[in-house]
């Protein structure tokens, strides 16, 4: 565990208590009384496994898929009947894995989502390139999918095959687009690739809108310690400059910055599974947060069924939060749009963010991280290379850790940082 992320823990949630992830947990999820709800569903299969990816998949087979999607619309009927009548949320993504290799499954999913919810904000679902054809698009268009967001990572064939991924066919991509067209089109890229250059990352955010996206999304490449695949990271300088060199291009050319990550090129075009205040995740490696309380579902399909099958939740581990804690992901999460409202953390948790957090606003306008505009604060850019700096921290410090744990073992007891 890194020195600064336990120093920045203990500063901002006041204490030297630890965040502490045990195997207890709820019956019956507290979402009830949340309001700004999102929905997340995990669809864990993938044709091939790419050695850079950390996240929860396995290797695509019809007969687990459609037993794990049993498995899930089982799940959701099971939280759903907790609830009278139908709760309101606002939008519903499915992400992976590769959610569309379950296209024929999605209407299922979603009705069964239907039965429980009102999704006031469309329905997203991530591709991989290979599942954009005019058949797979109209198949999840009809299922009331919105929004789509496929992993490019990059056009250059170089850095595919940096990544161990194939070149992207362009044509055939931008034809499937056009015949079957969404609200939002993104596409994944990946920054920070060794020996990168701003020309070639300019030239795959250019092919990206040409190509048929209304919105990017830049991740900065990370290497994660339980993967296989040995990227070396970029030094922090070139870094930046690089980050700095691409938001500058992006907003010189009038597109709007509606998160750390992400660009659209039209004002509606939005695809964002991050920065709601409580969300219920459906699937394995499926994360949920309420008002005083997160939880993950176990990372193994196979438990996961088990599980679910036998009527119990797959609840692998769950925090119970301090007050101060819930602060901090609150401001952690929301802090991915690149801007904070003041009246929404104070509508959350009943006092003034100056109150709560007075010291660290002052400090972070010294240090020129935000700036306040219509009551609003905003990220500079100096802020949002931090963030996206410390984002970096936090991942290999949390996220690594407890998704490397969870990897292995269905149910662990305890997980402490
Ligand atoms: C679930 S995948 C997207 C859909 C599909 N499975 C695919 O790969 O085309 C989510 C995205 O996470 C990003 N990603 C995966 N591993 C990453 C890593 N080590 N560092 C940064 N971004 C990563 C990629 O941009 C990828 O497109
Ligand atoms: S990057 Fe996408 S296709 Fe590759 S393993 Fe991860 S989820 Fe699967």
């Amino acid at each position: 565990m890194s020195v600064l992320t336990t120093l920045t823990r203990t500063w901002l949630t006041r204490t030297v208590k630890p965040f502490t992830f045990t195997s207890e947990y709820d019956r019956e999820l507290p979402f009830a009384e949340c309001e700004n709800l999102g929905i997340y569903v995990h669809i864990p299969f993938c044709r091939s496994i790419c050695a850079f990816c950390p996240y929860c998949k396995v290797p695509y087979d019809r007969e687990l898929c459609d037993r794990y999607v049993d498995a899930l619309i089982r799940e959701i009927h099971a939280t759903g009947n907790t609830y009278e009548g139908k709760k309101k949320v606002t939008s519903l993504y499915f992400g992976g894995g590769t959610p569309a290799l379950a296209a024929n499954r999605i209407k299922e999913i979603v009705n069964a989502l239907n039965d429980h919810f009102t999704i006031t904000d469309g329905i997203g679902l991530e591709l991989h390139p290979d599942n954009v054809t005019p058949e797979t698009l109209s198949v999840l268009k009809d299922a009331g999918v919105t929004r789509i967001s496929i992993g490019i990572q990059s056009f250059s064939g170089k850095y595919q095959s940096v990544l161990g991924r194939k070149k992207i066919d362009t044509e055939a991509l931008q034809a499937a687009l056009r015949a079957v067209p969404f609200e939002t089109v993104s596409m994944d890229l990946i920054f920070a690739l060794p020996g990168q250059t701003f020309e070639d990352l300019k030239t795959d955010v250019d092919t990206a809108f040409s190509t048929g996206a209304n919105h990017v999304a830049i991740y900065p490449f990370i290497d994660f310690t339980f993967t296989s695949s040995r990227v070396p990271e970029m030094p922090k300088k070139q870094k930046r400059e690089l980050l700095d060199r691409i938001t500058d291009y992006c907003l010189g050319k009038g597109y709007t910055r509606n998160s750390i990550w992400t660009f659209s090129s039209e004002p509606d075009a939005n695809y964002s599974s991050m920065t709601r205040e409580n969300f219920i995740g459906f699937g394995c490696s499926a994360t949920s947060l309420f008002r005083d309380s997160f939880k993950i579902n176990t990372f193994d399909v196979n438990a996961y069924c088990d599980r679910i099958n036998a009527g119990e939740p797959a609840t692998s581990l769950t925090i119970r939060f301090t007050g101060r804690q819930r602060m901090v992901y609150w401001l952690f999460w929301t802090s991915y749009s690149t801007r904070l409202d003041p009246a929404g953390f104070e509508r959350f948790f009943g006092v003034p963010l100056k109150k709560a957090y007075g010291f660290e606003l002052w400090l972070a306008g010294i240090l020129g991280f935000v700036r306040k505009k219509d009551g609003i604060l905003e990220m500079t850019p100096k802020g949002a290379f931090y963030y996206h700096y410390y984002e970096n921290y936090y991942t290999l410090a949390y996220i690594d850790k407890m998704w490397g744990i969870m990897r292995k073992e269905a149910f662990p007891d305890r997980i402490e940082f």
